[in-house]
């Protein structure tokens, strides 16, 4: 800024003739018309944006109002933004409108409150996004049949708004991708659609979302947020933006990095649950149970970090994102051997606690095939206390028991009956069983260790149990094989 000047102080677009900057000059207030330069365009209208961000009058755009979406619309709502929520379900769409969570751990209450003070509303109508200052993408990032990072959720959403973006938005892209996803696939797509140029004429940035639902030690808010973004001023505006509810945001030199942050934490998820799980296989043929050894381990005060055993894994990270680098790194003729191996020893997992079955039915003379075995599943979601069984390892366990001859019925406090899975289609409606039969079963397995459960009675009630989460470790009883 040359001397004597102040940044801009405020912007206004009039048209053809360019920009009216206003700004200071010796404590006066002058009007500059049209735009002196590009430079100190750029900065006054970050400036612009900036002020609204700071102000709290920036409208803000969810799109994809799921498990990560939903928690941002509330945190966002809270800290005193109005909201626009954007998903292409009209089902959500309604019944968001209505103040309804469709999600069992996110509370209706503060929804509710948030559209009765008309501080948020949900669409499917994408031209919304002209009237917006920021836009976040929080749409799906699966793998494609041939295990392959599955843009289109992505690519659609860049599409659907590229016609509706304007001058001076920020769009921050949260779902979790590989390493150059943000400037190689977003921002030629928002570039191309809109006919604008990033970090020039809207800013662009990445920031991972670091959601573990309904973990009761961190909320959002309280979860460190890292951003990356590709010019000083995207990373100003992103930075501001979150820190208006997070307590604090870990700036990164660009948006790769920030998507190299979170693959990489999802893979040290991955890498060290599949060690521990070849640690249970070894440890149970020599008669010691990992747990104990896991409760030991962790008194170690430095140098150690417990992971559990458990069925397989489960929701939508810990099974996918890892594969996201392996297919990147391809690219740079690098074979991720690490990540390979802890996939292929996570997902025999089923096939594990499925044989600890058969030896247990084996034991009591009952044989899967050729009669009838009813095996009971207890939990369905992917982990405890949730209602997402997206990826849940329960499905491909229920789907071998089945092959070999057994009757198989779940249950699940959080899930009254099977949603449509695209892998699994065949158990589409099958409704959770009461748990007043559970003496009727062979077997009863434990595959969720859900807080409602009344373990004691479990296992008091069944048979037999296999419990492959630790959750009868206090209960002593002949009945319980741990898998
Ligand atoms: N669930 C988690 O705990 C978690 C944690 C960290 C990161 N993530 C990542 O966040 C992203 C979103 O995950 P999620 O669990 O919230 O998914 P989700 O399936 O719960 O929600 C995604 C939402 O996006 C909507 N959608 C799909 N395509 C759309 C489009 N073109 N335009 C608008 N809306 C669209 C869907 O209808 C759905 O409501 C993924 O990349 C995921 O890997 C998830």
């Amino acid at each position: 800024m040359p001397d004597g000047y102040t940044d801009p102080i405020f912007v206004e677009d009039i048209g053809e003739s360019g920009f009216r900057i206003e700004q200071q000059y010796n404590h006066f207030n002058i009007g500059i018309s049209p735009q002196p330069s590009p430079g100190l365009f750029i900065r006054a209208v970050c400036q612009m944006l900036l002020k609204q961000i700071k102000q709290k009058q920036a409208r803000i755009g969810i799109i994809g109002l799921g498990y990560v979406g939903l928690p941002l619309v509330i945190e966002f709502g809270r800290a005193g933004f109005q909201v626009v929520g954007l998903d292409i379900d009209p089902a959500k769409v309604d019944r968001l409108n209505r103040g309804e969570s469709y999600i069992k751990h996110i509370p209706s209450k503060t929804l509710r409150e948030l559209v009765e003070q008309k501080q948020f509303k949900s669409t499917t109508d994408f031209s919304s996004v002209s009237n917006l200052e920021c836009i976040l993408i929080c749409v799906p990032t699966p793998l494609n049949s041939n295990r392959e990072p599955d843009m289109s959720f992505i690519i659609a959403t860049a599409r659907e708004i590229a016609p509706h973006l304007k001058k001076d938005q920020m769009v921050i892209l949260e779902s979790t991708t590989y390493p150059g996803t943000t400037r190689d696939v977003l921002i030629p797509e928002l570039e191309s659609g809109s006919g604008l140029k990033a970090n020039q004429d809207f800013y662009v940035a990445y920031s991972p979302e670091r959601e573990d639902p309904n973990n009761k030690d961190f909320s959002t808010s309280t979860i460190p947020k890292v951003i990356g973004a590709d010019s000083e001023y995207a990373m100003e505006c992103a930075n501001t933006l979150y820190l208006s509810f997070i307590n604090k945001t870990v700036p990164v030199s660009s948006t790769q990095a920030a998507e190299a942050t979170k693959l990489m934490e999802n893979i040290f998820r991955s890498v060290n649950i599949a060690l521990v799980n070849e640690l249970k296989v070894i440890f149970d043929k020599m008669g010691i149970d990992i747990w104990e050894v896991i409760q030991a381990a962790s008194t170690k005060p430095f140098g150690y970090m417990p992971f559990y055993p458990g069925p397989g894994l489960g929701g939508h990270c810990i099974p996918i994102d890892p594969f996201y680098l392996t297919w990147k790194a391809r690219e740079f003729g690098i074979t991720t051997r690490f990540i390979e191996l802890a996939g292929e020893i996570n997902v025999a997992m089923p096939e594990y606690v499925v044989n600890k079955i058969l030896l247990a039915l084996n034991e009591k003379g009952v044989s899967v095939k050729g009669s009838r075995v009813l095996i009971l599943i207890l939990g369905f979601a992917y982990k405890k206390n949730i209602d997402d069984d997206r990826e849940s390892p329960s499905y491909k366990i229920m789907e071998l028991l089945l092959q070999y001859g057994a009757e198989v019925e779940f249950h699940d406090p959080y899930i009254e009956s099977i949603g449509v899975k695209r892998e699994y289609p065949q158990f589409t409606g099958k409704k959770r069983v009461s748990l007043d039969s559970i003496d009727q079963f062979d077997i009863t397995i434990i595959l969720t260790d859900h807080s409602d459960y009344d373990y004691e009675a479990i296992v008091k009630q069944s048979r037999l149990v296999v419990d492959t989460r630790n959750a009868c470790a206090k209960i002593k009883s002949d009945k319980i094989i741990k898998a």
